[in-house]
């Protein structure tokens, strides 16, 4: 089986970060989004991953590279222009061949491994059962069904109905951005219009599977998933990879500083005369002095935490935080100064991407 990881895409939600980033590369933990997605393909046992990359492709190539980091093979797929999750498997077609493949949406996070779910499939595609799967979803219940593609699934289990974030959800069934396909799936693509939003969606081709009759499962999710293209639940998401990790200290802590729960201090790192509250990652090369870090913050290489008081937030490399007195719930971009500053007349001066959000006291 052969891997497919979404990373084109507008990256519309987080454009301030991703301004000059790729959304998929905005690290959880410290760890870019997508290698989760890959590490996960890798344990699960696929050895060929095709990424789709759109405008982001050279920060994507230079991160991942030919994927023997991973133990995979990884073929660069670039995409011109986000056209849709369907539209990704159309262009993908010489990589796909014949084969059957899961395709993983590049800014998916979940607890659960693929290893259970790729087993299934490949089971239930060897037997000789007539009515074998063409294609096997993964369905979470969840709070507001309205922002994803929504199934209904009728009383004896099996899928009738998907529709993309539908104005009046059949059901509280989201579609999770993992799916499995065998090569049907490349004649469902090609028979699909594109959406009022002008995408061709997978949701589209899954339905023309179901409507011409091939076989869809379902599985119904474990355990937490999160959609990370937002961020609160990039946030969350956060917390809850942190509370999975280690303890691992490797920079340098001076006397006078206070370590306290799970904390994470890579190489490099150095810690003055703080408290640090885990459970924290403190990246390489960064410098935290005079400040506290409370739980669930993630600080990537090279950030300087000074006479500030932050918990809750992802800061992304090389940006400094100075006589800050209280930042919380705060997701910041690579390089950005948020400063005390003394400078007259006294005010807030602001440089903001799109999209940007400031909370005031
Ligand atoms: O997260 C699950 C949801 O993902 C599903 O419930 C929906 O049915 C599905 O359509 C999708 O919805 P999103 O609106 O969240 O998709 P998004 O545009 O954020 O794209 C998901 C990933 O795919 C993201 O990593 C970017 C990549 N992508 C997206 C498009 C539209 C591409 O590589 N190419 C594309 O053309």
């Amino acid at each position: 089986m052969k891997g497919l990881i979404l990373s084109g895409g507008a990256g519309t939600r987080l454009r301030p970060i991703t301004h000059t980033s790729a959304k998929q590369l905005v690290p959880i933990a410290n760890k870019p989004i997508l290698f989760y997605g890959i590490e996960a393909m890798a344990r699960a046992g696929i050895r060929e991953i095709g990424i789709i990359v759109g405008s982001t492709r050279e920060e994507i190539k230079t991160a991942v590279g030919d994927g023997s980091q991973f133990g995979v093979k990884v073929t660069y797929i670039p995409q011109e222009e986000p056209l849709g999750l369907a539209h990704c498997v159309l262009i993908a077609d010489k990589f796909l061949g014949d084969d059957d493949f899961i395709m993983y949406l590049g800014d998916n996070m979940l607890e659960q491994g693929l290893e259970e779910f790729v087993t299934e499939f490949e089971t239930a595609r060897a037997s000789s059962d007539k009515d074998k799967p063409a294609a096997q979803i993964l369905l979470c219940h969840v709070e507001d069904p309205r922002q994803f593609g929504v199934a209904e699934v009728d009383k004896n289990g099996h899928v009738v109905r998907l529709v993309e974030k539908p104005k009046d959800p059949p059901s509280d069934l989201a579609l999770v951005g993992v799916y499995l396909f065998d090569k049907t799936i490349n004649k469902a693509v090609r028979s699909i219009k594109p959406s009022p939003r002008g995408e061709l969606e997978i949701t589209d081709a899954i339905q023309w599977l179901v409507d011409n009759k091939f076989s869809v499962r379902h599985k119904v999710l474990q355990g937490w998933w999160i959609d990370t293209g937002k961020k609160d639940p990039l946030l969350e998401c956060n917390r809850l990879v942190l509370d999975a990790m280690k303890t691992k200290l490797e920079g340098t802590v001076d006397a006078v500083s206070e370590i306290q729960g799970r904390v994470t201090i890579e190489a490099g790192a150095k810690v003055t005369n703080s408290r640090i509250r885990g459970p924290v990652v403190i990246g390489a090369g960064a410098v935290i002095e005079d400040s506290y870090i409370g739980p669930y913050t993630s600080l990537g290489k090279n950030c300087r935490v000074v006479k500030s008081e932050m918990d809750h937030s992802v800061v992304l490399d090389g940006s400094s935080i100075v006589g800050v007195s209280r930042l919380t719930d705060s997701l910041i971009g690579k390089d950005v100064e948020v400063i005390r500053s003394t400078q007259q007349p006294r005010a807030l001066r602001l440089m903001l991407g799109d999209d940007s959000k400031v909370e005031l006291e």
